[in-house]
């Protein structure tokens, strides 16, 4: 059997590297636009960093894993078509700022269509609108050729930063398939190469739409959950309730669960929001009206806990923070991956420029990413050693979690510092009764603040 994966970006590639581990009997192609993307890929400095994921890649590359900007004759070659492209939210025209810009994911149907010469199941990888694979359908099968296209859903669900582990032991795989005989054929080919290594029982089968819709509700949920414990969180500061104590009383309820309650400044990350916003837009589209308010004010609250977290920096440092220096350590969205779409750090670093503080941003995996989403901005500065980053600075701010940033030496570093040394936790990793005791003015998320000037 032969697969081609169009998309070689952060679902594509690790997708794909895990299946071809996994069935070597399978040969896998993945392909893409971008050749500097695929040049990397065929490299040892691979386009994305993901715990895991060279050992995966070295593995099965070359033996049935290949790269290549070959398109047309990937397709052409391919029993089952995997599509990862980008969807991204449209900024333009209709729907501009919340519908999906569908783009990309037509313009591989269409290429599929041209250069397809027999049968093929098509699997939509991307997350989708529900209802595309009716628009797919009839791309695929628009004019007079006689080649039969079976369209399936296969939502991702890997998170990044940990997608080794998720792709070799997932919760489960969805796939959807279309309730006719070939629909559910198609179906069980992609159950069964699966099935190489996820018991059964963990491969969940439904219609496509329910499989396009769940994987935009699962992001609705899972950010629903921070935002709500985000919205505790600004309650907790005022009343002097503790949000990571109230986070652990309700996680514990089994009802609940402990996950995605992490009181921080914000959820980021290229899906999230995005994908909130489709649900909403679709929702609306429907002439469901208050369905669509309800989920746009899961991405509303995030970017009010963003702002928020600026606000409280300029309002304890005296209201002004202009000619100051302030180190951001940590700029990917989330840790263990140099990911950066949609992190918050893009609008606090950019919002703490526009007061006409000095930002110093600092990320072990990020830089290259801050330095272009931040190509417009002045007054930032870039530095890979953190102790370098905090000399002479009025402030700390923690964006994301990395675990590096737990363990180092915050007594070298309140000494480097100017004071009073402010220290903003926007993730609440650190050991605030510590850092407190060493001398900093120490304010967290959702915890009252621990300072020496009042
Ligand atoms: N990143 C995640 O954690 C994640 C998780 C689950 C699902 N998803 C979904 O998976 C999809 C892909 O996400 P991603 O993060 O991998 O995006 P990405 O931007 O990293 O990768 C997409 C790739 O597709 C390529 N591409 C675009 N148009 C093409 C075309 N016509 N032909 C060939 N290649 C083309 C781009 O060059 C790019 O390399 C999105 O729909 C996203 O919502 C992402």
């Amino acid at each position: 059997m032969k697969i081609c994966c169009i998309g070689a970006g952060y679902v594509g590639g690790p997708t794909m590297a895990m299946i071809a581990k996994k069935c070597p009997e399978i040969d896998v192609m993945v392909v893409d636009i971008n050749a500097e993307r695929i040049a990397a890929w065929q490299s040892d400095e691979l386009p994305i960093y993901e715990p895991g994921l060279l050992e995966v890649v070295q593995e099965a590359r070359g033996r049935n894993l290949f790269f290549s900007t070959d398109i047309d004759e990937a397709i052409r070659a391919a029993d089952v078509v995997f599509v990862s492209v980008n969807t991204p939210t449209k900024t333009f025209g209709e729907g501009a700022g919340r519908a999906s810009d569908l783009q990309y994911w037509e313009l591989c149907a269409r290429r599929i269509k041209d250069v397809s010469t027999s049968d093929k199941i098509i699997v939509e990888k991307s997350t989708l609108p529900v209802r595309t694979a009716d628009a797919m359908e009839r791309v695929l099968h628009a004019g007079d050729k006689q080649v039969h296209f079976e369209v399936l859903s296969n939502p991702e669900f890997l998170a990044e930063g940990t997608a080794i582990s998720d792709l070799e032991s997932p919760d489960r795989v969805l796939i959807g398939g279309h309730e006719t005989e070939s629909g559910q054929v198609a179906l069980q080919t992609l159950v069964d190469i699966y099935a190489s290594w996820i018991p059964r029982e963990r491969i969940l089968t439904s219609n496509v739409w329910s499989a396009e819709l769940s994987k935009l509700t699962a992001n609705a949920f899972l950010a629903q959950r921070v935002s709500s414990i985000n919205a505790i969180s600004q309650l907790c500061e005022a009343t002097e309730a503790n949000v990571a104590e109230v986070a652990h009383a309700i996680g514990t309820d089994s009802r609940i669960g402990s996950k995605f309650l992490k009181a921080s400044v914000g959820f980021g990350g290229s899906c999230f929001k995005k994908d909130i916003l489709n649900l909403a837009y679709l929702c609306e589209t429907y002439g469901l009206h208050e369905a669509a308010a309800y989920w746009q004010q899961v991405v509303d609250m995030n970017e009010f806990q963003q702002n928020r977290f600026v606000k409280t920096i300029l309002s304890s440092m005296f209201n002004t923070i202009a000619g100051k220096r302030i180190a951001v350590l940590g700029f990917a969205f989330k840790a263990d991956t140099g990911d950066t779409r949609e992190s918050p750090a893009i609008s606090v670093c950019k919002e703490l420029a526009s007061e006409q503080a000095q930002v110093v941003i600092s990320d072990p995996k990020a830089l290259d990413n801050a330095e272009k989403d931040l190509a417009d901005a002045t007054g930032i500065m870039f530095e890979e050693d953190p102790y370098e980053a905090v000399v002479d600075a009025h402030a700390l701010a923690i964006l994301t979690e990395w675990d590096v940033y737990k363990t180092l030496d915050y007594q070298r570093i309140f000494d480097a510092m100017e004071k009073p040394a402010f220290l903003f936790d926007g993730r609440n990793i650190l050991d605030h009764t510590a850092l407190h005791k060493i001398g900093f003015e120490v304010y967290s998320i959702g915890k009252g603040r621990l300072t020496h000037l009042d």
